[in-house]
């Protein structure tokens, strides 16, 4: 064999021999044994030593030229590897953006609290003040304060919801309507205005609604043992009957959009307000045409409730309402069964939004 023929085998051995790795550390592997220490390319260099000055020259130049083809064949494999490589990992992590996207559900407002967004917005705009208070109430708050005797049949198990304790700190009763509100937060607005109090000076008037959640022992289509309440509260040196009406007929009118409604002030009785009245709405025109709709219980706060706020009855005169925000949302919407407000059925609650 020609020293030539053997060259050209060995530079076909190395090519053929990058084609089968199939990895970077097999194309290390097969570089060694041709261009590393003990590699068939070195060995060859190593052979020149015994050759002539002229034959070193010539053989040499061969020599180097074998290893110039190895060097391309290793880089041209070693870049078609990595090639390799880089398609197989972008095919692993390709995205099909062809696909359909995938649909994220919006969430809606509850329709109660759709109303009582609109209770707050109605009557903030007429300068009501907006509180919240606690749902684990004290006895006193719930019925003393509010002047309702130790025998009233509120107070009793089968209509009110008791728990363990019965101190400030250990509050003992789930809060039967929203009332006790009007004293924590009268009391607060006489703390707030003491010097003025004291100083004889006419404080600010008290004007605030607050809504809430209300617990009683009732279950059925138009009663839930959790239901809705707000109060208003509109307490100064002149606030009379007249302006209950004028507030809650305003209010009325501006929930249901239209001046197609009456209003029927019914002669009730509560503990802490004298005299006392049901409110009952009546709609001119639609579904509901005709009927008289009870919407909520007021009155002028009682002197003792107004006493018990810290304020003198003698000075200090208003009224008060508790009106049902379910109820409201019922006759709003036109709906049948108030329990369908508590089952969460997405079904039902998805018309809303
Ligand atoms: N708290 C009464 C109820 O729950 C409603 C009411 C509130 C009546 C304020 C008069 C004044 O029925």
């Amino acid at each position: 064999m020609s020293p030539d023929t053997v060259l050209d085998e060995l530079v076909s051995a190395a090519q053929s021999s990058f084609a089968a790795a199939r990895s970077p550390a097999d194309l290390e592997n097969a570089k060694a044994q041709f261009l590393g220490k003990a590699g068939r390319v070195t060995e060859l260099m190593k052979g020149l030593a015994a050759l002539s000055v002229e034959d070193k020259k010539t053989r040499g130049a061969a020599i180097n030229q074998t290893k110039q083809a190895i060097e391309a064949a290793l880089t041209a494999r070693r870049q078609a590897l990595a090639q390799a490589e880089l398609d197989a990992q972008l095919k692993a992590e390709a995205l099909d953006v062809s696909l359909p996207g995938r649909q994220r559900s919006t969430g809606g407002l509850h329709p109660v609290s759709l109303t009582l967004e609109r209770i707050e917005a109605i009557f903030g705009s007429m300068g009501f003040d907006v509180a919240q208070g606690p749902e684990i109430e004290t006895d006193w708050f719930n019925f003393t304060a509010l002047n309702t005797p130790e025998d009233h049949p509120a107070r009793s198990m089968h209509d009110t919801f008791y728990v363990e304790g019965g101190t400030e700190a250990a509050p003992n009763l789930l809060r039967t309507h929203t009332s006790p509100m009007q004293i924590r937060y009268a009391v607060q607005h006489v703390k707030k205005h003491r010097a003025m109090l004291d100083r004889g000076e006419l404080m600010p008037e008290i004007r605030v609604i607050a809504p809430g959640r209300t617990y009683r022992v009732d279950s059925d289509a138009t009663h839930s043992p959790m239901f809705h309440q707000c109060e208003g509260l509109w307490i100064g040196e002149n606030v009379s009957f007249k302006d209950l009406k004028v507030v809650f007929t305003d209010f009325c009118r501006t929930f249901f959009e239209t001046k197609d409604l009456v209003l029927r002030f019914r002669p009730s009785f509560f503990p802490f307000t004298e005299p006392s009245a049901e409110i009952d709405i009546q709609f001119q025109q639609g579904p509901l045409a005709g009927r008289w709709l009870e919407v909520a219980g007021s009155g002028q706060v009682h002197p003792n409730v107004v006493r018990h706020m810290g304020l003198d009855p003698e000075k200090y005169i208003g009224f008060a309402f508790g009106m049902g925000p379910d109820r409201l949302t019922m006759l709003r919407y036109g709906v049948n069964d108030l329990r369908l407000f508590f089952d969460g059925d997405l079904r039902f609650l998805s018309q809303f939004n």
